[in-house]
């Protein structure tokens, strides 16, 4: 370091100093700098001051270790004091947000598989809630019993049910839980008055531009996309209220 202040560091904007300060001085600006900066860190550069709106922060002293990475936020419950023990809870209520974890001794698997949605906290459309009994969504999900459909109709349903009852529901609402979501929401197959069967197919056919209403053309041949236009007509369009 005496010498960096003396000579300066050759490429950087780091100026040498042999012409401004003694020798002695040099040593004076360097033992400050050490002893300042590098030996009380802690304490100079802390960041949890009364000045940074942090007033008493010392009152949670016993979550430190686990902000600074002494004891590892994965050490078994057990292996802590009961002091450890409450400071751990305090860091994850408290502390978590901005300090992430520290340290932990077991990084576990990098990425979790498991899909995550809003909302969170292992809520599932498809399990009545405990308050109500009800589920706003899985009622849609539910497919229509209809009696004595055609063979081409029968197709047709297996074709809706697998390929469009996923946004439209399996009701033809579009209020099952991806429906809801959707901006803008599809299109309610049970409230299409005057809809004819060529204008169904042909929208099937080439999908709806600016909306996540697909082209099936790809996908569904002439007599699929037959099949479920006339699934449609007879289930949803047929029996509208
Ligand atoms: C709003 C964000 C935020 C929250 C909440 C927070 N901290 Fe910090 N903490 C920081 C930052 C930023 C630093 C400075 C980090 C650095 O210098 O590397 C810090 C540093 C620390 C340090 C090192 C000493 C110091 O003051 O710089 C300790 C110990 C600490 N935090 C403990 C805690 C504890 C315990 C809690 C919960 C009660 C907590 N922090 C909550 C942002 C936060
Ligand atoms: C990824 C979601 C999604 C899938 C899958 C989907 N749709 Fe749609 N559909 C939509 C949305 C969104 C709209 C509404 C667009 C609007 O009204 O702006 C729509 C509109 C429609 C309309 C109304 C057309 C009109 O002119 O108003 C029909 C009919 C339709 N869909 C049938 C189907 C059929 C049949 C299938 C399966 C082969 C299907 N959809 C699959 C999202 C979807």
């Amino acid at each position: 370091m005496i010498k960096s202040v003396t000579d300066g560091r050759m490429d950087t904007g780091m100026a040498g100093f042999s012409n401004t300060l003694n020798a002695e001085q040099i040593g004076l600006v360097v033992d400050f700098v050490r002893q300042a900066f590098m030996h009380s860190e802690k304490l100079n550069t802390r960041y949890h001051t009364e000045g940074n709106g942090w007033p008493e922060h010392e009152r949670y002293a016993i979550a430190f270790p686990f902000a600074t990475g002494e004891i590892p936020l994965d050490t078994a419950f057990e292996q802590l004091t009961p002091e450890q023990q409450q400071g751990r809870e305090l860091f994850m209520a408290s502390c978590i947000t901005c300090h992430d974890r520290a340290k932990v001794v077991d990084e576990g698997i990098a990425w979790d598989p498991r899909a995550v949605s809003f909302p969170r906290s292992g809520y599932s459309h498809r399990i009545p809630d405990a308050v109500s009994a009800a589920t706003p969504y899985s009622i849609h999900d539910q497919v229509p019993v209809m009696e004595a459909l055609s063979t081409q109709e029968k197709q047709g349903e297996l074709l809706y049910q697998a390929n469009c009852a996923f946004c439209h529901a399996a009701d033809g609402t579009g209020r099952n839980w991806i429906g809801a979501f959707l901006e803008p929401h599809p299109r309610n197959l049970n409230k299409m008055q005057g809809m004819m069967n060529e204008r169904l197919q042909t929208v099937i056919r080439d999908g709806l531009a600016g909306t996540t209403m697909p082209a099936w053309r790809h996908v569904l041949n002439d007599a699929q996309v037959a099949a479920v236009a006339a699934y449609v007509m007879r289930v949803f369009v047929a029996n509208e209220e």
